[in-house]
């Protein structure tokens, strides 16, 4: 059976009319009941620029970490906005002089640098990071904390303390599209459009279209190839209209019908049985722990030699992705390493024990074969 690659469709949530929920309910565990201001766009990069444009005249650049995908430093230059970087070291840690030393280096007198804070796949946070942002903003600036990677975590004061929060839904959830910003604060008007756009129409066709697949049985190849090709499309658009988009209808639909908490549940089971099995492989090395506030976004794991790693999961059926691959200027050594060695094997609430048990016999059969 396949494992990975796009989240297929789930009917009920798509087209349940719910009269007691709606978009206005939704909510993340971090937000403990509390009322938040939320707008939701196509992406979470269409809410960074959104949020960076809103905020221009307040802003001047961005203090933002080496290692995070480039759409995000993409989103803050199309605003108009700089992207100061700092350095990634071992561990996820930060070297806090470093962030202060540009805060200050860049702001000190008119408070328009924003610190850019990044939650890595569900690993809490470094404490010092946290203070030293709870610092910055005491004094007046602004923290933009993105959660995308982490959307389901929970940890009092230490995650969504920031003035803006910025995720992206549609890596988690089976939607076609769907990014949000969240803050006490005030936000922007989203723009409105009569359409989808094209990277909605196609990620939809594709979700529709894989969901058919694994429900024929998997067998049916010319509608894998087709899915296939649409999901190509739509990455295709994703990468070239950067138009600000609201999030569609359908997300909107799924998002006001849904709710999290069996998805948490599955995917907390999930990541500890996945965690406890992997200790019988040498060579992969998952990098967050099982907790209980945090969860993880997939196996987040290092390998030597991971892209023939990925090739060979691949023609086994196993699709991996990499979060993230970088090479710019400037990128720091760590952030270098970890790049070229790190990989998330799906571990989401599609699946079950025996799919990460016929994970763990491929990743032994890979090893056999060296
Ligand atoms: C940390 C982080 N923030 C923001 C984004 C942008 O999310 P989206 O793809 O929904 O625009 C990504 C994309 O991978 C990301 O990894």
């Amino acid at each position: 059976m396949e494992i990975g690659s796009i989240l297929e469709f789930d009917d009920k949530e798509l087209y349940m009319d719910n009269p007691q929920k709606g978009i206005d309910d939704f909510t993340l565990p971090f937000m403990n009941g509390e009322k938040y201001n939320i707008n939701f766009y196509q992406n979470a990069r269409n809410a960074t620029e959104a949020l960076c444009l809103y905020l221009k005249s307040q802003i001047s650049s961005v203090i933002l970490p080496d290692y995070v995908c480039s759409t995000v430093s993409d989103s803050i230059n199309r605003a108009g906005i700089d992207v100061i970087r700092y350095h990634l070291n071992k561990d996820f840690q930060f070297d806090i002089e470093e962030i202060n030393q540009l805060m200050k280096d860049y702001s000190e007198a008119d408070k328009k640098t924003v610190l850019y804070i990044v939650h890595y796949f569900g690993k809490a946070l470094d404490s010092s990071l946290v203070a030293l942002a709870k610092e910055w903003m005491s004094k007046g600036y602004t923290v933009f904390e993105d959660i995308t990677m982490s959307i389901f975590s929970k940890d009092d004061g230490n995650f969504g303390f920031g003035n803006y929060i910025i995720g992206s839904l549609r890596k988690w959830l089976p939607i076609p599209d769907g990014g949000f910003i969240a803050s006490k604060n005030l936000l922007p008007e989203v723009p409105e459009f009569e359409d989808i756009s094209r990277y909605c129409y196609y990620s939809y066709l594709a979700q529709e279209m894989k969901r058919d697949y694994i429900r024929g049985g998997e067998t049916d190849n010319v509608l894998k190839e087709d899915y296939m090709r649409h999901y190509k499309k739509s990455i295709d658009y994703l990468f070239s209209d950067y138009t600000i988009y609201p999030v569609s209808g359908i997300t909107e639909k799924y998002l006001s019908n849904y709710s999290c908490e069996n998805i948490i549940a599955r995917r907390k089971a999930n990541y500890k049985y996945f965690y406890e099995k992997l200790a019988d492989i040498d060579f992969v090395k998952p990098l967050i722990p099982v907790s209980d506030n945090y969860l993880p976004f997939g196996m987040i794991v290092t390998t030597n030699n991971r892209d023939e790693l990925l090739s060979f999961l691949v023609s086994k059926d196993v699709y991996c992705n990499v979060h993230w691959r970088l090479d710019y200027e400037g990128l720091g050594e760590e952030a270098k390493l970890l790049s070229s060695s790190i990989m998330t094997i799906p571990c989401d609430q599609r699946y079950g024990t025996k799919d990460f048990d016929r994970i763990v016999e491929v990743l032994k059969e890979y090893k056999s074969g060296k």
